[in-house]
């Protein structure tokens, strides 16, 4: 009797320290906004992003932006202190963001395991050398599920520059092409112009030209 007492107590004290022991990271997948205590996940291996649904919140979630050396910065907010808020963590990160090729990425500046407080807190991690991020419809997204000593968390998404540069360095070479033979057609039919007009004065001549110059004239000129 006082045994079975005694375990309902456990496991509804184990109850509430699980309804209070959250954390994650903020801004995050599939939440808008910053993050809240209800927005808290668990995950694991077989679901890394928690009950969140990648494929349709991958685009429209913040993303964090990574730096060109690969470092990426997010916050991770805890809504409760102690080992159960922990703020340090463990990160995968996903580079076609689809949830199903994470790997490890390395958490350069971590933070605390036991907070005396509750907040956010800056957490730096290196993507893996070479990482190409190719999720979403920009390619350009990856993912991060990140895990804290605890055990709860959720998943951040990460946007990379696209660093080809292709598109302004083909673009501007391309319209002053255009341009340039626009200009070599206008002055090839000055050319053919002039030819007709060597027979001429010097005042008809100059005349000529503005008419020649005039659209209305430009044809009967010829
Ligand atoms: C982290 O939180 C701080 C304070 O609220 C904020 O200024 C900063 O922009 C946040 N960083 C990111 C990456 O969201
Ligand atoms: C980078 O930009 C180029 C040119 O706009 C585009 O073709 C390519 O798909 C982009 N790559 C990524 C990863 O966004």
């Amino acid at each position: 009797m006082y045994s079975s007492i005694l375990t309902s107590a456990a496991f509804a004290l184990a109850l509430v320290l699980q309804a209070n022991a959250h954390a994650m990271p903020s801004p995050a997948l599939g939440v808008s906004g910053l993050s809240t205590r209800s927005d808290v996940q668990r995950p694991s291996t077989s679901a890394p992003c928690g009950s969140v649904n990648i494929a349709s919140t991958l685009d429209t979630s913040t993303a964090v932006p990574a730096d060109s050396d690969g470092s990426v910065t997010f916050n991770f907010t805890n809504f409760n202190s102690g080992a159960d808020g922990s703020r340090s963590v463990s990160v995968e990160v996903d580079p076609t963001g689809t949830g199903k090729k994470f790997v490890t990425a390395e958490v350069t500046t971590n933070g605390d395991a036991a907070p005396t407080n509750v907040g956010s807190q800056p957490i730096t991690l290196s993507l893996p050398a070479g990482t190409k991020c190719s999720g979403g419809k920009e390619a350009n997204l990856c993912l991060l599920s990140v895990k804290s000593t605890s055990g709860f968390g959720g998943c951040a998404v990460v946007s990379q520059l696209n660093t080809s540069g292709s598109e302004s360095s083909v673009a501007a070479p391309a319209a002053q092409s255009t341009t340039s033979a626009t200009s070599a057609a206008a002055s090839a039919s000055t050319k053919s112009c002039n030819k007709r007009r060597a027979l001429g004065t010097r005042a008809p001549r100059a005349l000529r030209r503005s008419l020649h110059e005039n659209p209305v004239f430009a044809g009967t000129m010829h």
